[in-house]
């Protein structure tokens, strides 16, 4: 099964996806692919941008070097796809990492790398659920998980039991969308 594990920049796609990566049991089952990683080492953009100072990601060579990736994983591993662009590629499932976004706003603002506007735009975007809109455009098989009192275990719990429901065929309902929202964010 191929899941993108999405969510915006600080929801904690990189900390679930290392604890995965850390422990034997989950190791052997899960072959994480890290997009970031990908697309900075193999230079699968197509211009920096200095205003964001961030890379615009190639999304036609990205997804190609994802396929080779997966084609050459072994069989019977998930593969789960990391990053905030992972729900734009071919996926079985998307799960959506979500963060309250004044929670998200003090994760970002430790970053020394994100000035106060990216800071500021990326909670913007998480209050306004860009992301988890996209997703649901993309794909109907769509679930999120609420970040923003969960432990980083925890969290990676409800995403390993995500995925284990789905290939057993049954909906983890307490994970499809719309359980929780920012609303109280909203000045009426
Ligand atoms: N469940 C959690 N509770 C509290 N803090 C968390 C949790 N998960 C991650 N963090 C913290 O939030 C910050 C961002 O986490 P992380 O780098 O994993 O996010 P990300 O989704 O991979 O972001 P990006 O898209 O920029 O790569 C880190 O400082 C991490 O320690
Ligand atoms: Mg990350």
């Amino acid at each position: 099964m191929i899941i993108a594990l999405t969510g915006t920049p600080g929801t904690g796609k990189t900390t679930v996806c290392g604890f995965i990566a850390e422990h034997s049991q989950y190791r052997k089952q899960y072959l994480i692919i890290d997009l970031n990683k990908l697309v900075i080492d193999g230079k699968l953009y197509t211009e920096k941008d200095e205003a964001r100072n961030s890379y615009n990601a190639d999304m036609e060579k990205l997804e190609w070097r994802v396929k080779q990736i997966i084609s050459q994983a072994p069989g019977g591993m998930d593969i789960i796809m990391e990053g905030h662009l992972s729900h734009l590629l071919p996926a079985d499932a998307i799960i959506v990492l979500r963060t309250h976004p004044v929670a998200l706003r003090k994760r970002l603002g430790k970053r020394k790398e994100y000035s106060f506007e990216k800071v500021k735009e990326n909670a913007n975007a998480e209050a306004l659920d860009v992301i988890l809109v996209e997703s649901t455009e993309k794909s109907s098989s769509v679930f999120e998980i609420n970040t923003t009192d969960a432990t980083p275990l925890a969290v990676v719990k409800s995403v390993i039991f995500i995925i284990e429901s789905l290939k057993k065929g049954s909906i983890p309902k307490d994970f499809l969308p719309g359980k929780f929202d920012w609303i109280d964010l909203v000045e009426l």
